[in-house]
C-alpha cells in the first residue's frame, strides 16, 4: 500500500498566504492618502501567482498585470498582438494570489479606444473574469469619455500617458515625450484624466522635472516609469527589474537581481546532476 504524500507533488494550489503583514487589501484611496502624507508607494508588473505573491509578501502596493505580458509572457516584439482572452487568465491568476496589493487589469491594444461602450465592457471582463480591482488604459484627453464611463459604472480607472507603448507607431517610436511640441500635451493629459475621474496617473518617458510639475499639479497620485524621482509612485516591468530578461535595457530601468543567473546555474546543476546519474539519490527516492 502506498503512503500518502505529505505535500502535493507540483505546484497546485495557492502560494501560502505571506505571513509578515497584515492582510488590508490596498485599495485606491489609500494612495491618495499617500501622497497627501508625502509617502511614496511602488507599483510592479505581475502574470502569475508566485511572482504575484512574492510582490505581495513584499510590500509592493500595487500589481499591474501589464499587456506587456505580449512581450514578457507570450515572447511578441511588441504589446500590441496580445488580446482580452490572453490577459484575463494571468489577471486571474494574479488576483487570485495576493492578500494585499491592489490588481490592475490592463486593458490590451484595440479592446477600448473604439468607444465608451466598448471600453465599459472589456473592463467589466476583467473585473469579473479576472477579479481585477481597477484597471489601466492607455491615453489622455481623447480617453476621457471612456474614463468617465468606467467610473461612472463602478471601475476605478489608472490612466496612462507619456509615452503610451500602444501607440508607438503613431508616436513615432520608444521616445521621451514631454519636451518640445509634446511639452504642453502631457500636461493637458494629465489634467483631462484627473478631471475625468481616473484615481491613479501613470506616466512614461516624461522628463522628469515636467513630472514633478504635473505631481504637484494633480490631486490624484501620478506613477513613473521612466520620468524621475518626484512622482507619488513608481513601476517597473518586474523581468527588467530582476534580471530575468537579459538584452539592452531602457535606461529607466534599475537592475535590483540577476534572476537568469540563478536559473541558468540551477538548470545546468539539475541537468549535470541528472547526466550523471547522481539525481534522484536516496533521499528523493521512495
Ligand atoms: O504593461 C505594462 O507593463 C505597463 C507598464 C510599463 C506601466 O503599462
Amino acid at each position: 500500500m502506498s503512503t500518502p504524500e505529505e505535500t502535493a507533488p507540483y505546484g497546485t494550489g495557492p502560494a501560502k498566504p505571506a505571513a509578515a503583514l497584515p492582510a488590508k487589501r490596498v485599495r485606491t484611496h489609500h494612495l491618495r492618502e499617500m501622497k497627501e502624507r508625502g509617502e511614496k508607494f511602488s507599483m510592479l508588473t505581475a502574470y502569475e501567482q508566485y511572482a504575484a505573491a512574492t510582490f505581495d509578501e513584499a510590500g509592493i502596493e500595487v500589481l499591474l498585470v501589464g499587456d506587456s505580458a505580449s512581450n514578457n509572457v507570450y515572447g511578441n516584439e511588441t504589446s500590441l498582438p496580445v488580446t482580452v482572452d490572453e490577459l484575463l487568465p494571468l489577471t486571474r491568476a494574479v488576483s487570485r494570489s495576493v492578500r494585499r496589493s491592489l490588481v490592475v487589469g490592463d486593458l490590451p491594444f484595440g479592446s477600448y479606444q473604439a468607444s465608451a461602450e466598448q471600453a465599459y465592457l472589456t473592463a467589466v471582463r476583467f473585473m469579473k473574469e479576472g477579479g481585477a480591482h481597477c484597471v489601466k488604459l492607455e491615453g489622455g484627453v481623447e480617453m476621457a469619455p471612456q474614463i468617465r464611463k468606467l467610473t461612472q459604472g463602478g471601475i476605478p480607472v489608472m490612466a496612462h500617458i507619456g509615452f503610451t507603448p500602444q501607440s508607438e507607431h503613431t508616436l513615432g517610436g520608444y521616445r521621451v515625450q514631454g519636451r518640445g511640441e509634446t511639452g504642453s500635451r502631457v500636461l493637458e493629459d494629465a489634467l483631462a484624466v484627473e478631471e475625468a475621474g481616473a484615481f491613479a496617473v501613470v506616466m512614461e518617458m516624461v522628463p522628469g522635472d515636467i513630472a514633478g510639475q504635473i505631481t504637484q499639479k494633480l490631486v490624484i497620485p501620478t506613477i513613473g516609469i521612466g520620468a524621475g524621482p518626484d512622482c507619488d509612485g513608481q513601476v517597473l516591468v518586474w523581468q527588467d527589474a530582476f534580471g530575468l530578461r537579459q538584452g539592452k535595457m531602457a535606461r529607466f530601468v534599475k537592475q535590483y537581481a540577476d534572476v537568469h543567473a540563478v536559473l541558468l546555474q540551477a538548470a545546468r546543476d539539475y541537468d549535470a546532476d541528472v547526466k550523471a546519474g547522481t539525481f534522484p539519490g536516496p533521499d528523493h527516492t521512495f
